[in-house]
């Protein structure tokens, strides 16, 4: 019988996952606790016993951000971390590209992606085909490649970025002019802060096109002391609304560091809920945008792979050597 199949609650669990639940118990109600403790424990154990290391992107719910998770972080932290760990397995909890990424970094290591299917809209609105079109059709332009995108288009770029790093990326290649594939918004939002000539693609992330500037102006109106923060993926004109506008992680940094009374994250809401449990004091406004493909990873799928050592991310050679150029230089100039 595998480990799975045989969990329950018991006193016992609940002393083994107390310290993980005192992070959570402001967002998790103690009644819901016995359906996530039993995987919370198991996790936990199987992960020492294997030398594995679980990277847990910010938008991951709270029981896999705070009670699992041995790094958490944005999409460049991830990156960051996946080269420096001397884990013998990654799993990564967080979408298809971001595992790639991982194993791009550490070719010889086991990386897991709970669930495969985990992809993302940006990833899935361009191939290789459409980037070696536009670098004909644009000859001598640098492409910069957000790194939510396959190996294989990575492995056509110059060079990948991230949400925070993508103005530094653009600037550090000295040129008037670069392609960059394939978010039209962050290309727009890159444009707004450099005087380099920026060609974008057509990608959106379907989270954040679905925020409007008229609702974030009436949230304005009901609370006058709102604090407005936005994900570079939102469109140009939900940008101009907000007081702020970064990372993943630079958006909790803000609210860590300047402690909004009321703040709206403008970004998939299961980051306001890690945030609301570190800052009970500061209140959420949160109409709630869920990324599909982030939510298929749950504890039972991470147990899962942790046990099964499934499923894996492999790419072809060919492809990834080119692909860790574009990463590696990223992570060179961030
Ligand atoms: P970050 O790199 O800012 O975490 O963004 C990743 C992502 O998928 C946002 O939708
Ligand atoms: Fe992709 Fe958007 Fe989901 Fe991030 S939130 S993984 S960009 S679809």
């Amino acid at each position: 019988m595998s480990l799975s199949e045989t969990l329950e609650y018991t006193p016992a669990i609940g002393r083994e996952t107390a310290a993980e639940y005192a992070r959570v118990r402001h967002v998790i109600p103690e009644v819901e606790w016995p359906v996530h403790a039993p995987y919370v424990a198991a996790i936990n154990r199987l992960k020492k016993e294997r030398n594995a290391v679980i990277l847990a992107h910010n938008y991951m719910t709270p029981e896999i951000y705070h009670c699992v998770g041995d790094l958490v972080g944005d999409s460049l932290a991830l990156a960051q971390m996946a080269q420096k760990t001397d884990a013998d397995i990654i799993v990564l909890a967080g979408v298809h590209f971001m595992a790639e990424t991982a194993k791009l970094l550490n070719p010889k290591k086991i990386v897991l992606i709970p669930d495969a299917g985990a992809g993302c809209t940006l990833d899935a609105s361009i191939t290789a085909v459409d980037v070696r079109a536009l670098k004909q059709k644009y000859p001598g332009r640098p492409v910069v490649t957000y790194v939510n995108t396959s190996a294989a288009v990575k492995a056509e770029s110059d060079i990948c970025c991230t949400s925070s790093n993508a103005v530094k990326i653009v600037e550090s290649l000295g040129v008037p002019e670069v392609i960059m594939t394939p978010d039209e918004y962050l290309a727009g939002y890159v444009a707004s802060q450099t005087k380099v000539k920026v060609i974008p693609w057509k990608g959106h992330c379907m989270v954040h096109e679905a925020f409007s500037a008229a609702e974030l102006r009436e949230y304005r109106k009901m609370y006058s002391d709102i604090a407005i923060i936005a994900h570079p993926e939102c469109a140009g004109d939900v940008l101009a609304e907000a007081d702020f506008v970064g990372s993943t992680s630079a958006m909790i940094n803000y609210v860590r560091t300047k402690k909004p009374k009321h703040v709206f994250m403008v970004t998939e809401c299961s980051m306001s809920d890690n945030v609301a449990a570190e800052e009970p004091e500061v209140e959420f406004v949160r109409p709630c945008n869920l990324c599909p493909y982030m939510k298929m990873i749950s504890l039972p799928k991470i147990l899962r792979a942790l046990e099964t050592l499934e499923p894996r991310v492999e790419i072809p050679e060919d492809v990834a050597v080119r692909a860790r150029r574009a990463v590696q230089r990223m992570l060179d100039a961030s």
